[in-house]
């Protein structure tokens, strides 16, 4: 069944006013990793699990989880508390966070591999995720949204692929140079897991949607970059709008440069997440073609002090003629002292 769509234009929510085109001074702020291993809480929580995995497939955990950093700060939107590696375990690939190594995957070789994949196994897979989001829904005020993501195709292959992060990636690489049609088709089953991932997530509660494409930076040419992280995230986008109108998606090519432009015309996302490499101005140029997120280096957040403050009020005035989401450049350093979070906030906030 569709539910019919909210109007969202009126909705008493900062972030989803901006993300329909509005101006609202102070912009509404949320941070990405805002849950996480920097908040005390968070870790006292994470040692009953038996596993980063078991935490996110555990609704009573995970929603609390999402709302600590909301009791904590008033963020104007709760992320809900998962990870975008649920696409591939949902999908029978062996999934596994080692402490201190981040993700190790079982690695995806050949043909036969992708052919197995079933993009239909993700929703099901995936219920006490769905079931997070309305416990979370049910327990926000009327002011703070509730935002759900998935991991762009290019980025979830790319784990796939080489089976860790790092950054490097050399067999996806490898790759898009010796087997392109293979990316291609792999991209295309992702494609299709993520649409109707989003589109449940939003069944179930979420307002908005945030497509990560963390190394999308890895396509280096114009033609591999609308290729596997345009193309993609174009589908998707399209299909999102088409099941469920009315709904933002927000794009996040981190590491797009000079692409970005190109990365909002061509996709028809909704918003755009910068990461901060990207300058002020640029941000103020993609602004008069939609809503602006990100810059903030979270590095400054885990320094703190006045040269913190400074780059927020900074931020904010720069881009204070359009619509804008604060947000940082990537997530929260886990080293981050939570007092800096609150410096943040109130200094964006004027208080
Ligand atoms: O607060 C939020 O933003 C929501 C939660 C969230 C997590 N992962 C929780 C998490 C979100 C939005 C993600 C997205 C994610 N996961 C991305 C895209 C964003 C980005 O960082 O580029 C990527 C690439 C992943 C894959 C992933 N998951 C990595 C690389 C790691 C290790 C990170 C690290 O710092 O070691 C994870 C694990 C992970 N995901 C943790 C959390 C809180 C830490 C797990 C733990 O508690 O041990």
């Amino acid at each position: 069944m569709t539910p019919i769509p909210t109007p969202q234009a009126t909705t008493a929510k900062p972030l989803l006013r901006v993300l329909n085109g509005q101006r609202v001074d102070p912009p509404p702020v949320w941070l990405m990793r805002q849950a996480g291993r920097y908040l005390p809480e968070y870790r006292e929580l994470r040692k009953q699990a038996a596993g980063f995995m078991a935490c996110c497939n555990n609704p009573e955990m995970a929603s609390e989880i999402t709302l600590q950093p909301i009791r904590r700060f008033g963020m104007d939107a709760a992320i809900v508390f998962s990870d975008i590696l649920i696409v591939p375990h949902a999908m029978g690939r062996i999934v596994r966070f080692a402490e201190g190594e981040g993700p190790l995957l079982e690695t995806l070789c050949g043909e036969a591999d992708v052919a197995a994949l079933d993009p239909d196994l993700v929703v099901p897979g995936n219920q006490p995720l769905m079931e997070t989001l309305c416990r979370v829904a049910a327990a926000l005020d009327d002011t703070t949204a509730l935002i759900g993501f998935a991991g762009a195709p290019f980025t979830l292959a790319s784990y796939m692929i080489d089976g860790r992060g790092g950054g490097v990636f050399p067999r996806t690489r490898a790759m898009t140079a010796e087997n392109p049609d293979l990316l291609d088709r792999l991209c295309a089953v992702l494609s299709e897991a993520v649409s109707q991932l989003l589109v449940a997530e939003i069944d179930a509660a979420a307002e908005a949607v945030q497509i990560f494409d963390s190394w999308a930076g890895l396509l280096d040419s114009d033609e591999s970059f609308m290729r596997w992280s345009i193309t993609p995230i174009r589908s998707i986008v399209e299909r999102v709008h088409r099941e469920r109108p009315g709904v933002p998606v927000i794009g996040f090519p981190r590491g797009a440069g000079d692409r970005y432009q190109n990365f909002v015309e061509e996709t028809g996302v909704d918003a755009i997440q910068v990461d901060q490499m990207t300058s002020l101005e640029t941000m103020k140029a993609l602004q008069t073609l939609v809503p602006v997120q990100g810059n903030l280096d979270p590095e400054l957040m885990l320094a703190g002090g006045d040269d913190l403050v400074n780059a927020v009020r900074r931020i904010r005035e720069t881009l204070s003629g359009g619509p804008h989401v604060f947000n940082l450049g990537h997530g929260v350093v886990k080293e981050t002292p939570p007092e800096h979070v609150a410096t943040l906030v109130a200094a964006l906030r004027g208080v």
